[in-house]
């Protein structure tokens, strides 16, 4: 599909009024996403394990106009409290996909939103949250077209999540993602998130991540900063290179289930994308000492008890701990009497594989 299809025509019904509501899960990238071109098409092709507990839900109400506005009308609202200071970033969202969604202005807009993990976590709340509004934003345009296709909706709602962050059009299907034009993905696409669609043992759909809480600040390098350093980086060219090769490296241990392999791809793409960071002009550090810790203890606990447990990391200090489900047990042990000293007031969040994002 091409970026045009996604351009509505006329629409057969008239709409007066409605309320809907999804919930939509964050995702963790195995292969990373880190820079970018023009309109969020990504410098190079990412999968990732799509959660299931830490997700947004989202609950848009459409009031139509007696006359088309100039603006976007909407107000929204965060755990039930006006939260004016998010509306800048709603406002950037939706003049990009105003050319896919000119309906938007025809209606007044109540956003309601509320996250299920802890506020201020330091995760985040990008990719949760950015696909729960463009799966409402579709619902709407499904009742003022109802003829479009399940396929059509999925994509679409994928390629407007992109539109307000990249990694957000990971979120919408489960449970592996893979997003950017790659030679040995059939359908893969810059435009939209496809559903893996080569084979996947079971092992790989009920993988845990263990999100381990090391600092709930604020990060002092946003990603969309980050990704624009990739410009002119002088590493970026072989970066994206290898990011298509540990695709397709990864796209074997999928089908194997060679988990040292995984291990070896998925720690190296969290290292790269931090080694990424601290080689950029300017160069900054998101990691912090007790996320060394964690990672040193994570290789010590798997090389003294051959558990198959590695880490990743997204832009900022939280480590996710990712290991198969029938080592659940004594991983969490191990986390409990090892790691959770390392973690901000002790908290960390138990997730897993989900299957996506839902209506409600
Ligand atoms: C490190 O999707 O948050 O988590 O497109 O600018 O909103 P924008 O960036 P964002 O970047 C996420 C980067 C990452 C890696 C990944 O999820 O692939």
């Amino acid at each position: 599909m091409r970026e045009q299809d996604f351009i509505p025509g006329e629409f057969q019904k008239s709409v007066q009024f409605g309320k809907v509501t999804w919930q939509s899960p964050s995702n963790i990238a195995l292969v990373k996403y880190w820079g970018k071109k023009k309109k969020q098409i990504p410098a190079n092709p990412s999968v990732s394990f799509t959660l299931k507990n830490c997700k947004t839900i989202t609950t848009l109400e459409f009031k139509r106009k007696e006359i088309k506005g100039e603006d976007f009308d909407f107000e929204l609202f965060f755990e039930g409290k006006k939260k004016d200071d998010f509306k800048p970033k709603i406002t950037k969202f939706f003049e990009r996909i105003e050319k896919y969604t000119p309906f938007l202005k025809d209606y007044e807009l109540v956003i309601q939103t509320e996250n299920t993990f802890p506020h201020s976590s330091g995760i985040a709340s990008s990719a949760s949250g950015m696909s729960a509004l463009a799966l409402c934003v579709m619902s709407l345009e499904k009742e003022l077209n109802p003829e479009i296709t399940e396929d059509y909706f999925l994509k679409k709602a994928s390629f407007l999540a992109r539109l307000g962050s990249g990694s957000a059009c990971r979120s919408i299907e489960g449970e592996l993602i893979e997003w950017g034009e790659h030679k040995t993905t059939a359908g893969s696409s810059d435009l939209f998130g496809i559903k893996y669609p080569n084979k996947v043992l079971e092992v790989f759909k009920s993988y845990q991540d263990t999100i381990l809480l090391v600092d709930k600040g604020q990060k002092q390098v946003s990603s969309t900063l980050g990704h624009n350093l990739m410009h002119g980086h002088s590493f970026a060219e072989a970066r994206f290179e290898q990011a298509h090769a540990n695709l397709e490296k990864l796209q074997a241990v999928f089908e194997t289930g060679n988990l040292p392999e995984f291990i070896k791809i998925v720690e190296s793409e969290a290292l790269t994308l931090h080694a990424m960071m601290m080689s950029s002009e300017p160069y900054f550090i998101l990691m912090k000492p007790n996320t060394l810790e964690i990672i040193n203890r994570i290789w010590g606990f798997r090389e003294s008890t051959g558990v198959p447990v590695c880490f990743t990391l997204d832009a900022g200090a939280n480590v996710h701990v990712l290991y198969p489900k029938r080592h659940k047990e004594e991983v969490l042990e191990f986390i409990k009497n090892e790691l959770v000293a390392y973690c901000e007031k002790g908290q960390y969040i138990c997730d897993s594989i989900g299957k996506g994002a839902e209506k409600l």
